[in-house]
C-alpha cells in the first residue's frame, strides 16, 4: 500500500470515530481488509482505496471504517475492576438512591455486547437485592455491525468460554446450532443497545450513576480523548464512577475526573472529590 493510500484510510477512520491509525497498527489494514477486498474481487489495497476515493459506492466507506475497527472484548473483562466497581462504589450508589430507586449504566463502546451482558449478569445475579429497582443499562458503539451482533446476544464457543465461568455459561445461556450460544432473553430484554459515536453528544438516556469507557479512548488523538472526557463528564451525574481499561487512566488528559482515592482504578467527577473532602472534614 502507498503512503498516500495509507493516509487517505487513517483520515476516514479518524473523522468517523476519533481513531487514529498510527504507524504501529498500519500492518493490520491489509489483514483488516482482506475479506472486504475479496468481496469485491480487488486485488489490491489501492485497488479499493482508488474506488473508495470515487465515492461511487457509499456503503463502501462505512464498511472500511467497521473493518478497520477493533472490536475484541471478552466477559469481565480483566475481572478485578468489575468485582470492585460492584463492591464498594455500588454500595455507595444504591445508598445515594434508595429514594429513586434507579441506577443507569452506560457502557460507552461496549462493542459485541460482552461487557453490558457481563454487568446485566452481575445484577441479575442479585435478584433479590434489586427487585424493586430499575437498573437501566445502555450499550453503545460507533460500529454497526458491533452493536447488531450486541442485540442478538449471539456467542461462539469460544467467545463464551473466554471470562465466563462454566457456571455462569449454563445459567445464562441457551446452547443454539454449530456449537453458537445465545443470551437468555432475560438478560436481552434487560439492556439496550445504540449505535452511537463518543466525538458526539452523550446517548439520551443521560444522565448516569456509572459509566465505563475501557479500551476505546488508547487510540484517540489528546485533544480527541480530551474531548470525549467532556463528553463523558457531561453525561455523568454529580457522584457517577467512572471505569476504564485496564492501561488507561485521566492523569494527564482531563481536568474533569480524578481517581478516585477510595477505589483504586476507579474514577470520579473532581467535584465529588470536593463534596467528600467537605463531608468528611
Ligand atoms: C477494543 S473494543 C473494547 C470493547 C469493550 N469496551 C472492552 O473493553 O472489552 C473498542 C470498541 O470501541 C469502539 N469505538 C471506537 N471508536 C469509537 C467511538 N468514537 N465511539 C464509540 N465507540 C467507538 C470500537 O468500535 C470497538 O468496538
Amino acid at each position: 500500500m502507498n503512503d498516500v493510500s495509507s493516509r487517505i484510510l487513517a483520515s476516514l477512520l479518524e473523522n468517523r470515530t476519533g481513531q487514529q491509525l498510527t504507524m504501529s497498527r498500519r500492518w493490520r489494514i491489509e489483514t483488516a481488509l482482506k475479506s472486504l477486498m475479496r468481496e469485491r474481487d480487488l486485488a489490491t489495497l489501492d485497488q479499493l482505496i482508488a474506488l473508495l476515493v470515487t465515492g461511487r459506492e457509499a456503503a463502501l466507506a462505512d464498511q472500511v471504517v467497521e473493518a478497520l475497527l477493533n472490536n475484541e472484548t471478552y466477559f469481565f473483562r480483566d475481572r478485578t475492576p468489575f468485582d470492585t466497581l460492584l463492591g464498594e462504589p455500588l454500595k455507595r450508589l444504591e445508598a445515594a438512591r434508595a429514594q429513586e430507586k434507579r441506577i443507569s449504566i452506560w457502557c460507552a463502546g461496549c462493542s459485541t455486547g460482552q461487557e453490558v451482558y457481563s454487568i446485566a449478569m452481575s445484577f441479575a445475579e442479585q435478584a433479590a437485592r434489586w427487585a424493586d429497582w430499575k437498573i437501566d443499562i445502555i450499550g453503545t458503539d460507533v460500529s454497526l455491525s458491533a452493536i447488531e451482533r450486541a442485540r442478538r446476544g449471539l456467542y461462539s464457543q469460544f467467545e463464551v468460554q473466554r471470562g465466563l465461568p462454566v457456571l455462569q455459561m449454563i445459567r445464562w445461556f441457551e446452547e443454539r446450532e454449530g456449537q453458537q450460544w445465545q443470551i437468555s432473553d432475560q438478560l436481552r430484554q434487560s439492556v439496550r443497545f445504540q449505535v452511537h459515536s463518543l466525538m458526539d453528544k452523550p446517548p439520551q438516556a443521560a444522565p448516569f450513576d456509572i459509566i465505563l469507557c475501557r479500551n476505546v479512548l488508547l487510540y484517540f488523538s489528546n485533544a480527541a480523548r480530551r474531548q470525549v472526557f467532556g463528553r463523558l463528564a457531561e453525561a455523568a451525574r454529580h457522584d457517577a464512577v467512572l471505569m476504564l481499561g485496564a492501561g488507561e487512566t485521566v492523569i494527564g488528559q482531563t481536568d474533569e475526573f480524578v481517581s478516585d482515592p477510595a477505589q483504586r482504578g476507579l474514577y470520579i467527577k473532581r467535584e465529588a472529590l470536593a463534596v467528600r473532602a467537605r463531608s468528611a472534614a
